[in-house]
Protein backbone atom coordinates (compact mmCIF):
# COMPACT_ATOMS: atom_id res chain seq x y z
CA UNK A 1 0.00 0.00 0.00
CA UNK A 2 2.92 2.48 0.35
CA UNK A 3 2.53 5.02 -2.09
CA UNK A 4 -1.01 5.42 -1.74
CA UNK A 5 -2.91 8.69 0.11
CA UNK A 6 -1.67 8.99 3.90
CA UNK A 7 0.27 5.64 3.89
CA UNK A 8 3.23 7.99 1.81
CA UNK A 9 6.25 7.33 3.41
CA UNK A 10 8.75 10.24 3.09
CA UNK A 11 12.74 9.99 3.10
CA UNK A 12 13.56 12.88 4.93
CA UNK A 13 17.55 14.05 3.86
CA UNK A 14 19.66 17.46 5.52
CA UNK A 15 22.44 17.96 3.59
CA UNK A 16 25.35 19.93 6.31
CA UNK A 17 28.65 20.64 6.20
CA UNK A 18 29.65 18.50 8.75
CA UNK A 19 27.40 15.60 8.36
CA UNK A 20 24.37 14.01 5.83
CA UNK A 21 21.66 12.48 7.72
CA UNK A 22 18.24 10.87 6.77
CA UNK A 23 15.77 9.03 8.10
CA UNK A 24 12.14 8.08 6.88
CA UNK A 25 8.62 9.51 8.04
CA UNK A 26 5.48 7.96 8.16
CA UNK A 27 2.34 10.28 6.37
CA UNK A 28 2.10 12.02 9.85
CA UNK A 29 5.89 12.81 10.05
CA UNK A 30 7.01 10.21 12.42
CA UNK A 31 10.17 8.98 11.97
CA UNK A 32 9.82 4.92 11.09
CA UNK A 33 13.25 4.31 11.99
CA UNK A 34 16.60 5.94 13.34
CA UNK A 35 18.42 8.55 12.37
CA UNK A 36 21.20 7.76 10.42
CA UNK A 37 24.20 10.02 9.86
CA UNK A 38 27.71 9.92 7.03
CA UNK A 39 30.50 12.32 7.65
CA UNK A 40 29.55 15.20 4.93
CA UNK A 41 32.96 14.20 2.31
CA UNK A 42 35.85 16.79 1.69
CA UNK A 43 35.73 18.74 -0.81
CA UNK A 44 31.86 18.93 -0.56
CA UNK A 45 31.60 18.50 -4.58
CA UNK A 46 27.72 18.03 -5.89
CA UNK A 47 29.58 14.53 -7.26
CA UNK A 48 31.26 13.83 -3.71
CA UNK A 49 28.08 14.66 -1.95
CA UNK A 50 25.86 12.62 -4.32
CA UNK A 51 27.72 9.76 -4.27
CA UNK A 52 27.51 9.62 -0.24
CA UNK A 53 24.17 10.06 -0.33
CA UNK A 54 23.27 7.48 -2.79
CA UNK A 55 25.18 5.33 -0.46
CA UNK A 56 22.78 6.39 2.99
CA UNK A 57 19.79 6.15 0.68
CA UNK A 58 20.65 2.37 0.15
CA UNK A 59 20.10 2.07 4.23
CA UNK A 60 16.99 3.81 4.34
CA UNK A 61 13.71 1.35 4.21
CA UNK A 62 11.00 2.07 1.43
CA UNK A 63 10.08 5.39 0.80
CA UNK A 64 7.88 7.15 -1.92
CA UNK A 65 9.11 10.97 -2.08
CA UNK A 66 12.39 12.40 -0.51
CA UNK A 67 12.62 16.44 1.34
CA UNK A 68 16.27 17.67 1.42
CA UNK A 69 17.05 20.61 3.91
CA UNK A 70 20.16 22.28 1.65
CA UNK A 71 22.75 24.66 3.36
CA UNK A 72 22.53 27.64 0.87
CA UNK A 73 19.53 29.18 -0.96
CA UNK A 74 17.56 27.37 -2.91
CA UNK A 75 14.93 28.21 -5.67
CA UNK A 76 12.93 25.40 -7.08
CA UNK A 77 15.30 22.95 -6.28
CA UNK A 78 18.05 24.33 -8.14
CA UNK A 79 20.99 25.68 -5.86
CA UNK A 80 22.10 29.37 -5.87
CA UNK A 81 24.51 29.70 -2.99
CA UNK A 82 26.27 26.80 -0.65
CA UNK A 83 28.77 29.17 1.88
CA UNK A 84 29.98 26.13 3.43
CA UNK A 85 30.08 23.52 0.45
CA UNK A 86 32.22 23.53 -2.80
CA UNK A 87 31.38 26.36 -5.61
CA UNK A 88 30.51 23.99 -7.53
CA UNK A 89 27.06 23.40 -6.68
CA UNK A 90 25.84 26.87 -7.71
CA UNK A 91 23.52 26.35 -10.29
CA UNK A 92 22.85 22.49 -9.45
CA UNK A 93 19.29 20.90 -10.06
CA UNK A 94 19.71 18.81 -6.87
CA UNK A 95 15.91 17.93 -6.67
CA UNK A 96 16.53 16.88 -10.48
CA UNK A 97 19.59 14.60 -9.73
CA UNK A 98 18.29 13.57 -6.53
CA UNK A 99 14.91 12.79 -7.94
CA UNK A 100 17.54 10.46 -11.32
CA UNK A 101 19.01 8.63 -7.92
CA UNK A 102 15.87 7.56 -6.08
CA UNK A 103 13.43 7.52 -9.23
CA UNK A 104 10.86 9.41 -6.62
CA UNK A 105 9.45 12.64 -6.62
CA UNK A 106 12.04 15.66 -4.63
CA UNK A 107 11.69 19.06 -2.81
CA UNK A 108 14.12 20.59 -1.14
CA UNK A 109 14.34 23.66 1.11
CA UNK A 110 17.09 25.68 2.76
CA UNK A 111 18.16 23.49 5.71
CA UNK A 112 17.37 26.25 8.59
CA UNK A 113 13.77 26.42 6.98
CA UNK A 114 13.54 22.75 7.36
CA UNK A 115 14.38 22.77 10.79
CA UNK A 116 12.40 25.55 11.27
CA UNK A 117 8.59 23.41 9.98
CA UNK A 118 9.97 21.18 12.74
CA UNK A 119 9.99 23.88 15.67
CA UNK A 120 7.50 26.27 15.19
CA UNK A 121 4.37 27.20 17.40
CA UNK A 122 2.87 28.33 13.81
CA UNK A 123 1.44 31.77 15.38
CA UNK A 124 2.58 35.29 15.22
CA UNK A 125 6.02 36.46 13.85
CA UNK A 126 8.45 32.78 14.63
CA UNK A 127 12.05 33.28 13.96
CA UNK A 128 14.62 30.44 13.91
CA UNK A 129 18.36 30.20 14.03
CA UNK A 130 20.73 27.31 13.61
CA UNK A 131 23.74 27.10 14.68
CA UNK A 132 26.18 24.46 13.00
CA UNK A 133 28.95 24.51 10.50
CA UNK A 134 27.12 27.50 9.60
CA UNK A 135 24.70 30.27 11.37
CA UNK A 136 20.85 29.33 9.25
CA UNK A 137 18.27 31.31 9.39
CA UNK A 138 14.43 31.23 9.15
CA UNK A 139 11.45 33.43 9.44
CA UNK A 140 7.68 32.34 9.86
CA UNK A 141 4.55 34.34 10.28
CA UNK A 142 1.82 32.66 11.40
CA UNK A 143 3.59 29.58 10.09
CA UNK A 144 3.79 31.01 6.71
CA UNK A 145 7.32 30.32 5.42
CA UNK A 146 9.35 33.57 4.26
CA UNK A 147 12.21 31.53 2.14
CA UNK A 148 15.61 31.84 1.98
CA UNK A 149 16.24 34.42 4.98
CA UNK A 150 20.23 34.99 5.28
CA UNK A 151 20.85 36.42 8.29
CA UNK A 152 24.14 34.50 8.89
CA UNK A 153 26.09 36.58 6.12
CA UNK A 154 25.23 39.74 7.25
CA UNK A 155 28.15 42.24 8.89
CA UNK A 156 27.69 42.25 12.82
CA UNK A 157 30.57 42.86 14.75
CA UNK A 158 34.31 43.66 14.24
CA UNK A 159 34.02 43.45 10.76
CA UNK A 160 32.81 39.80 10.67
CA UNK A 161 29.28 38.58 9.49
CA UNK A 162 26.78 36.96 12.13
CA UNK A 163 28.07 33.50 10.77
CA UNK A 164 32.06 34.00 11.43
CA UNK A 165 31.03 34.80 15.00
CA UNK A 166 29.34 31.89 15.49
CA UNK A 167 29.78 29.41 13.16
CA UNK A 168 31.61 26.18 14.01
CA UNK A 169 34.95 27.87 12.76
CA UNK A 170 34.61 30.86 15.86
CA UNK A 171 33.70 28.03 18.15
CA UNK A 172 36.55 26.05 17.54
CA UNK A 173 38.36 28.88 17.48
CA UNK A 174 37.48 30.57 20.64
CA UNK A 175 35.75 27.84 22.95
CA UNK A 176 32.35 27.18 24.34
CA UNK A 177 32.31 30.29 26.81
CA UNK A 178 33.19 32.94 24.86
CA UNK A 179 30.95 31.49 21.60
CA UNK A 180 28.09 31.44 24.22
CA UNK A 181 28.45 35.20 24.68
CA UNK A 182 28.86 35.80 21.04
CA UNK A 183 25.44 34.37 21.15
CA UNK A 184 23.77 35.82 23.36
CA UNK A 185 25.14 39.14 21.82
CA UNK A 186 23.40 38.01 18.10
CA UNK A 187 20.12 37.52 20.35
CA UNK A 188 20.29 40.81 21.44
CA UNK A 189 21.17 42.35 18.39
CA UNK A 190 18.37 40.73 16.08
CA UNK A 191 15.53 40.51 19.23
CA UNK A 192 14.87 44.75 18.76
CA UNK A 193 14.99 44.44 15.22
CA UNK A 194 12.53 41.29 14.41
CA UNK A 195 10.06 41.79 17.11
CA UNK A 196 9.64 37.98 16.85
CA UNK A 197 7.58 36.34 19.63
CA UNK A 198 9.63 33.25 19.97
CA UNK A 199 13.26 32.73 18.78
CA UNK A 200 13.78 28.43 17.86
CA UNK A 201 17.37 27.84 17.95
CA UNK A 202 18.71 24.36 16.94
CA UNK A 203 21.51 22.30 14.67
CA UNK A 204 23.99 20.63 15.80
CA UNK A 205 25.78 23.28 18.88
CA UNK A 206 22.03 24.70 20.03
CA UNK A 207 23.16 21.57 22.98
CA UNK A 208 25.88 23.65 23.96
CA UNK A 209 24.22 26.53 25.07
CA UNK A 210 21.96 26.81 28.79
CA UNK A 211 18.49 27.53 28.21
CA UNK A 212 18.43 29.28 31.78
CA UNK A 213 20.76 32.08 30.15
CA UNK A 214 18.76 32.66 27.56
CA UNK A 215 15.63 34.98 27.09
CA UNK A 216 12.52 33.54 28.05
CA UNK A 217 11.31 33.92 24.08
CA UNK A 218 14.02 31.48 23.31
CA UNK A 219 13.09 27.56 23.08
CA UNK A 220 15.91 25.49 22.31
CA UNK A 221 15.26 22.48 19.99
CA UNK A 222 17.52 18.90 19.00
CA UNK A 223 19.17 18.79 15.67
CA UNK A 224 16.45 15.43 14.99
CA UNK A 225 13.90 18.82 13.34
CA UNK A 226 16.71 18.91 10.67
CA UNK A 227 15.06 15.73 9.62
CA UNK A 228 11.83 16.02 11.04
CA UNK A 229 10.98 19.08 9.37
CA UNK A 230 10.98 17.72 6.11
CA UNK A 231 7.63 16.01 6.15
CA UNK A 232 6.47 19.62 5.72
CA UNK A 233 7.69 20.21 2.26
CA UNK A 234 4.50 18.06 1.47
CA UNK A 235 2.15 19.62 2.95
CA UNK A 236 -0.03 21.31 0.07
C1 LIG B 1 23.96 29.38 4.58
C2 LIG B 1 22.52 29.17 4.96
C3 LIG B 1 22.40 27.92 5.80
C4 LIG B 1 23.36 27.98 6.98
C5 LIG B 1 23.31 26.72 7.82
C6 LIG B 1 24.83 29.40 5.82
O1 LIG B 1 26.17 29.59 5.46
O2 LIG B 1 24.12 30.59 3.86
O3 LIG B 1 21.72 29.07 3.81
O4 LIG B 1 21.08 27.80 6.25
O5 LIG B 1 24.67 28.19 6.54
O6 LIG B 1 23.66 25.61 7.08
Amino acid sequence: MSGQGTTRRTLSIDIGGTGLKAIVLDCNGVAVDERQRVPTPQPATPRAILDALRGLIETQPEFDRVSVGFPGVVHDGVVWTAPNLDPGWRGVSLAKALQDVTGKPVRVANDADVQGYASIEGSGVEMVLTLGTGLGSALFVDGRLVPNLELGHHPFRKGCTYEERVGKAALAAVGKKKWRKRVSRVIAQIEPIWNYRLLHVGGGNAKLLVVDDLPANVRLHSNLGGVLGGIALWRD
